[in-house]
C-alpha cells in the first residue's frame, strides 16, 4: 500500500482532522497497512499525528497478544448484519489474528461514507456475557445478581454485579448495576427515593438469562424500547459498557455538541468529557447530559438517561442502536415512557431537579464586549445604547475590570469607580454581572491576594498526587483550582462572593473556564502515569487524552478522583455560586455557566460558549437552545451577532433578530474584532434591530409565564415542534424554526442574502404576530416573507399571549400597560394564562407571593379567573386586547357590560382591536357581538 509514504500519512492525519472523522476511521483506514508499514514510517507517523487522538492508533506499538479467555472456544457465527456488528474492538486496533484470538469475528469492509466507524471486529451472538442469576421480585420491583464465568479482554472485570430494577412511577423505571462487594463512585446527585412498585405502568420488563440482557416494552404498542441484548455487558473497574436497539433514528439529546436537533445514527460518536473550546462539530465540548429522547411511531416517545459522570463515548449505528461506553462510575438508568415527548422532559427533569426561577430582568437584554477596558468606556456603550434607543437591562463586564485578571478583584487603574458605576447602572434601573474564571491565581506575592491565602489556609483545591494544590495555568497565569465538592471551598466561595459584593455591588455571576480550562495539560509539573491517566479505554476526546486542556485526571478531590468528578466542575461551582448570592443578595440568583451537568439548571443558565460569527453557528444555535430546554436548562441563548471573528451586518442582524427570541439574550463580542453593539450599524440595521428588541420586550410577560411553567412544572420555554405536533413526523427533525411555549411560533433567516424563509407549519390557524393575518395549513412548508427588518413570529390559534408596553428595561416595563393578544381558533376559542410577581424575590411561588391568571375566549366573550393574587399586580392596567380571528365586524363590544364605543375591526385581516382601561387584577368580561 503506498500508504508508508510520509506525505500521505501527515496528509490523512490532516484531513481526517479537518473533516472531525473519528478514531475509529483512522483505525480502519490504516489497519490494512498494519502489517506491511515499515518500522521507519511509524515514527513519521506518529508525531506527525501526535496531537490528535484521532491519529493516535497509528503510533505502532507492540500490541500485546490477549491471552485466550480460558474455557471459551470460539465458534463465531459471523454472519450479522453490517449495520447490527457491535465493535469488539473498542480500544484499539486489532489485526485478524488478535481480533479471533479475543473470540470475535473479522470481516474487513472499505469504510465509505458515514459508515466507516463500522466495526471489523465485531462479536458474535455466542461471546461470553454475564448470566441472570436468582431473580427475585422485591417490594419496587426486581434484584438479581449478574454472573460472569469468563473475562474479558478489559482488565479487572467485576465478575459478580447486582441488578436492581425499581418500578418508580407509572412512567419511570430505574434500574441499576452495581459491585455488590466494594462500593464504587456513584454520582453525587440526589435523585426520588421510591420504595414501593408504582401500582400501574406503562412499560414492562423482560429478562434474558444468558446471555444477560434486559427488554423494556411499551406496554400499549408493544413497542421494544430498549433491548441489552443484542451484545454483551461488559463491567470492568473502568470500562463499562452496554448495548441496546432503538426503536427509530429520531434521537436527540447527548450534549453538549454542536449537532442537529436529531442525531445521526449513521456510525457516530458522541463523547462526553467537558472541554474548552470553540464548538465545532463532533468533538466534545463544555457540558454533559447523557440523556436521550427517542420518538416513536405514532408520536409517543421515551427517554433515557445514564446518570453516570465519567468520560464516555456513546455510538449511534444505523441498525439503530446505540451503545453506552463509560470509564468509570455505576451503570445507573432511568427510563421515562412519556407517552408523548413532553412528558420525557418532565419526567427526566423529575429527577434531576426542575429550572430555578430566574429573576425578570434575567430576560432583558443583556450586553458584553472582552474589551470594555475601563468604566468609562462601559459606562458610554451604556449612553450609547439609550441614545440610540435600545433597551438594555443588563451591562456586563469581561475580564476587563479584574486587577491582573484575578477573581474578587478589580483594576483600581480603569476599574477605579467601578462601585460608583454599578450604582450608577442601578439607579437607572439596570443590573449589573461581570465573568468569574475557575482557576484562583496562585502566584501573587503571599498575603496579597485574600482568595489564594485563605483558600490554601482553608484547604479549598484540588490536590495533585503528591497532596499539594495542583497548580495550572489560566488567564491570570499560575492558577489553582478550587474544589467545589468541599463543603468548605462552598463556603469560602461564600465569603469571597460576600467580600467582592460588598465592595462591588454585583447582581449576577458569569461563571467561566470551568471545564475546568487550564493552558496547559493537566498541570505545570504535567501528570503521573497512572491507571487515571492511562486508562485502558480513552474516549474520543479531542486532543487524544483525558488531561488535554484540562486538569490531571488522577488529581484529587474532597469526593473523589478529578477522574470521577470533571465533568461535574461547572455543575458543582454553579451550586455554590447560586447558595452564595441566595445568602449575600437575598433575591433570586442570576447565574451564566459555560460548563454543565445533568441538573445545572436547577441553579443556572448557560450560554452556548466562543460561537463563531458564521451563519453556521448562528444555524447551531437553533438546536442548542432546544437541546438545552431538554436538559433542563431553559435559560440558554448563543452570542448574538458571533463571539470569534468579525460579524456582518447582515449577520448580526438576523442574529439580533433570532437572539431576541433565545431565553437568555445578550450580545457577547471578543477583543480583537469589529465592535457589534447594535449602535454601531447602519441606521436601517439598527431599525431592524429595534423592531426585534421591541418584539421581544412586548412578548416579556408570556415568556415569564414560561419560565414559571418550567420551574413549577417541568416545562421547557424554547422548544421544537415536536414538542407540540409529536403525531406530525415532519415536524420531528425540524430545527430551522423554533417555539415558545406552546403559542409562539418563530421562523428566523439563516442564511446571507435571502429575503424569503420557508418554515413548516403544523395543521391549524397561525396568525402573523405583527401583521395579524393567518395562515390555514393543511401542515405544509410555507415560503414566508422575511426583508431584513421582518421576523416572522406566529401565533398559534388556540392561544392567548399576555403583553405589555416595551420600555428601555425590565425596570420601567413592568409598570406599564399590558394587552392581550388573543388567537382564535376557527371554532371561536382561545386560553392562556399570566404569572406576575415581584420579579426578583426569593421563592415567591413556594411562598404563595405571586398572581396568577387564567384567560379564557369562546363565544364572543373573553374572560379571566383569577387564580391567585397578590400586590404585586395592583395599579397594573390592562389597555387593550385584540382579538385575531373575528369573522365579521361586531356590531358592539361591552367591557364589564359598559360599552366600548372606540374598538376598531379590519374587514381585511379579520382583527379586533378594543382599548381599555381594567385592572389586571380584577376579574373582567368582555364581550363582541
Ligand atoms: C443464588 O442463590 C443460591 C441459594 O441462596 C446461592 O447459593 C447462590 O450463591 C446464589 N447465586 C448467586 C450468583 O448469587
Ligand atoms: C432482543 O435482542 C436479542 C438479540 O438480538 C433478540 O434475540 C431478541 O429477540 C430481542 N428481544 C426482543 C423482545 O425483541
Ligand atoms: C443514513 O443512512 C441511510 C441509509 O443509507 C440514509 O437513507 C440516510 O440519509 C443517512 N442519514 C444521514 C444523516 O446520513
Ligand atoms: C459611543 O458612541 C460614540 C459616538 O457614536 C462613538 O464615538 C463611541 O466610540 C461609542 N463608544 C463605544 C464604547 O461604543
Ligand atoms: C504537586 O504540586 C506541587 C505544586 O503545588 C508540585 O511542586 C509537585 O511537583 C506536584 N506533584 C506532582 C506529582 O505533580
Amino acid at each position: 500500500m503506498p500508504l508508508t509514504e510520509k506525505p500521505k500519512w501527515k496528509g490523512l492525519c490532516m484531513i481526517l482532522w479537518a473533516s472531525g472523522i473519528t478514531a475509529a476511521t483512522v483505525i480502519l483506514g490504516v489497519s490494512v497497512v498494519h502489517d506491511t508499514l515499515s518500522p521507519g514510517a511509524a515514527p513519521e507517523a506518529a508525531s506527525a499525528c501526535r496531537d490528535h487522538h484521532k491519529c493516535r492508533d497509528v503510533k505502532r506499538k507492540p500490541i500485546e497478544r490477549p491471552e485466550f479467555p480460558r474455557g471459551f472456544i470460539a465458534q463465531p457465527q459471523c454472519n450479522i448484519p453490517p449495520d447490527s456488528r457491535f465493535d469488539c474492538a473498542p480500544e484499539k486496533l486489532l489485526s485478524q489474528e488478535e481480533c479471533q484470538a479475543r473470540g470475535c469475528c473479522y470481516v474487513p469492509v472499505l469504510p465509505k461514507g458515514p459508515a466507516i466507524l463500522q466495526p471489523w471486529c465485531f462479536f458474535p451472538p455466542s461471546y461470553p456475557s454475564y448470566k441472570l442469576a436468582n431473580l427475585t421480585t422485591t417490594e419496587s420491583g426486581y434484584t438479581a445478581h449478574l454472573t460472569r464465568g469468563v473475562p474479558t479482554f478489559m482488565p479487572d472485570d467485576i465478575m459478580t454485579l447486582q441488578l436492581d430494577v425499581i418500578f418508580e412511577t407509572e412512567g419511570r423505571l430505574h434500574f441499576t448495576l452495581k459491585d455488590p462487594v466494594n462500593k464504587r463512585y456513584e454520582v453525587p446527585l440526589e435523585t426520588p427515593k421510591t420504595s414501593n412498585r408504582a401500582p400501574s405502568t406503562l412499560y414492562s420488563v423482560q429478562f434474558s438469562d444468558d446471555p444477560f440482557g434486559l427488554v423494556v416494552v411499551r406496554k400499549s404498542s408493544g413497542q421494544v424500547l430498549i433491548n441489552t441484548t443484542v451484545a454483551p455487558l461488559f463491567y470492568a473497574d473502568q470500562f463499562l459498557q452496554i448495548s441496546t436497539s432503538l426503536p427509530s433514528r429520531f434521537i436527540s439529546g447527548l450534549g453538549e455538541h454542536q449537532t442537529s436537533l436529531i442525531l445521526n445514527v449513521n456510525w457516530t460518536r458522541v463523547t462526553l468529557w467537558n472541554r474548552d473550546i470553540t464548538p465545532t462539530p463532533s468533538v466534545n465540548l463544555y457540558g454533559s447530559h447523557p440523556f436521550y429522547l427517542a420518538m416513536e411511531d405514532g408520536g409517543l416517545a421515551h427517554g433515557v438517561f445514564l446518570l453516570n459522570s465519567n468520560a464516555m463515548d456513546v455510538i449511534l449505528q444505523p441498525s439503530p442502536a446505540l451503545t453506552w461506553r463509560t470509564t468509570g462510575g455505576i451503570l445507573d438508568f432511568y427510563v421515562f415512557l412519556g407517552p408523548d415527548p413532553k412528558s420525557v422532559v418532565r419526567q427526566y427533569m423529575d429527577v434531576i431537579g426542575y429550572p430555578f426561577m430566574p429573576p425578570y430582568w434575567a430576560l432583558g437584554f443583556h450586553l458584553c464586549r472582552w474589551g470594555y477596558s475601563s468604566t468609562d468606556v462601559t459606562r458610554e456603550v451604556v449612553k450609547n445604547m439609550t441614545a440610540a434607543r435600545f433597551p438594555l437591562d443588563v451591562q456586563w463586564n469581561d475580564l476587563d475590570y479584574a486587577d491582573a485578571r484575578r477573581d474578587f478583584t478589580f483594576n483600581k487603574d480603569g476599574f477605579g469607580d467601578m462601585p460608583d458605576m454599578v450604582n450608577d447602572f442601578h439607579r437607572d434601573g439596570r443590573r449589573y454581572v461581570m465573568i468569574v474564571d475557575a482557576g484562583i491565581s496562585s502566584s501573587s506575592p503571599a498575603g496579597s491576594y485574600k482568595p489564594y491565602d485563605e483558600g490554601l489556609k482553608r484547604g479549598v483545591f484540588i490536590l495533585n498526587t503528591t497532596g499539594q494544590p495542583l497548580i495550572g495555568e489560566v488567564w491570570p497565569g499560575p492558577t489553582a483550582f478550587p474544589d467545589f465538592t468541599n463543603p468548605e471551598t462552598q463556603q469560602w466561595w461564600h465569603d469571597m462572593v460576600k467580600d467582592f459584593h460588598d465592595q462591588v455591588p454585583f447582581d449576577g455571576m458569569w461563571i467561566d473556564m470551568n471545564e475546568p480550562s487550564n493552558f496547559v495539560e493537566g498541570s505545570l509539573e504535567d501528570c503521573p502515569s497512572n491507571k487515571f491517566e492511562k486508562p485502558p479505554y480513552v474516549p474520543g476526546v479531542l486532543g487524544g487524552s483525558l488531561k488535554t486542556r484540562t486538569l490531571c485526571a488522577s488529581s484529587r478531590q474532597y469526593l473523589s478522583s478529578h477522574y470521577n468528578l470533571h465533568n461535574l466542575y461547572g455543575l458543582t461551582e454553579a451550586i455554590a455560586s447560586h447558595d452564595a448570592l441566595v445568602k449575600v443578595r437575598g433575591k433570586r440568583p442570576f447565574i451564566i455557566s459555560r460548563s454543565t451537568f445533568a441538573g445545572h439548571g436547577h441553579y443556572a443558565g448557560h450560554w452556548t460558549g466562543d460561537v463563531m460569527s458564521t451563519w453556521d453557528h448562528l444555524y447551531y444555535s437553533i438546536p442548542a437552545v432546544l437541546l438545552f430546554n431538554f436538559f433542563g436548562v431553559p435559560l440558554v441563548g448563543a452570542d448574538i451577532c458571533g463571539f470569534v471573528g468579525d460579524t456582518s451586518e447582515e449577520l448580526c442582524v438576523r442574529w439580533t433578530q433570532l437572539g431576541a427570541f433565545y431565553p437568555f439574550m445578550r450580545n457577547h463580542n471578543d477583543r480583537r474584532n469589529k465592535p457589534q453593539e447594535p449602535y454601531v450599524f447602519s441606521q436601517e440595521a439598527q431599525e431592524a434591530m429595534r423592531k426585534a428588541f421591541l418584539l421581544r420586550y412586548s412578548l416579556l410577560p408570556y415568556l415569564y409565564t414560561l419560565f414559571h411553567k418550567a420551574h413549577s412544572a417541568g416545562e421547557t420555554v424554547a422548544r421544537p415542534l415536536y414538542l407540540e405536533f409529536p403525531e406530525d413526523p415532519n415536524t420531528w427533525d425540524v430545527d430551522r424554526q423554533l417555539m415558545w411555549g406552546a403559542g409562539v411560533l418563530i421562523t428566523p433567516v439563516l442564511e446571507a442574502g435571502k429575503s424569503h424563509v420557508s418554515g413548516y407549519f403544523p395543521s391549524g390557524t397561525w396568525y402573523n404576530l405583527l401583521a395579524g393575518s393567518a395562515i390555514h395549513s393543511k401542515g405544509q412548508w410555507i415560503l414566508l416573507s422575511a426583508p431584513l427588518d421582518t421576523i416572522n413570529v406566529h401565533v398559534r390559534a388556540g392561544h392567548i399571549l399576555p403583553l405589555q408596553e416595551p420600555a428601555f428595561t425590565t425596570t420601567e416595563s413592568r409598570k406599564k400597560g399590558m394587552s392581550l393578544v388573543v388567537a382564535l381558533t376557527l371554532e371561536g376559542v382561545a386560553r392562556g394564562d399570566l404569572f406576575w410577581d415581584d420579579g426578583d424575590g426569593l421563592q415567591t411561588f413556594e411562598k404563595g407571593d405571586y398572581t396568577q391568571i387564567v384567560f379564557l375566549a369562546r363565544n364572543g366573550m373573553l374572560v379571566n379567573e383569577i387564580v391567585q393574587l397578590s400586590s404585586q399586580i395592583d395599579g397594573l392596567l390592562l389597555k387593550e386586547v385584540a382579538v385575531l380571528g373575528v369573522p365579521s365586524p361586531p356590531q358592539r363590544v361591552l367591557a364589564n357590560g359598559v360599552p366600548v364605543p372606540d374598538f376598531s375591526y379590519r374587514t381585511d385581516t379579520k382583527i379586533l382591536t378594543i382599548p381599555l382601561h381594567l385592572l389586571m387584577g380584577e376579574p373582567f368580561l368582555i364581550t363582541w357581538s
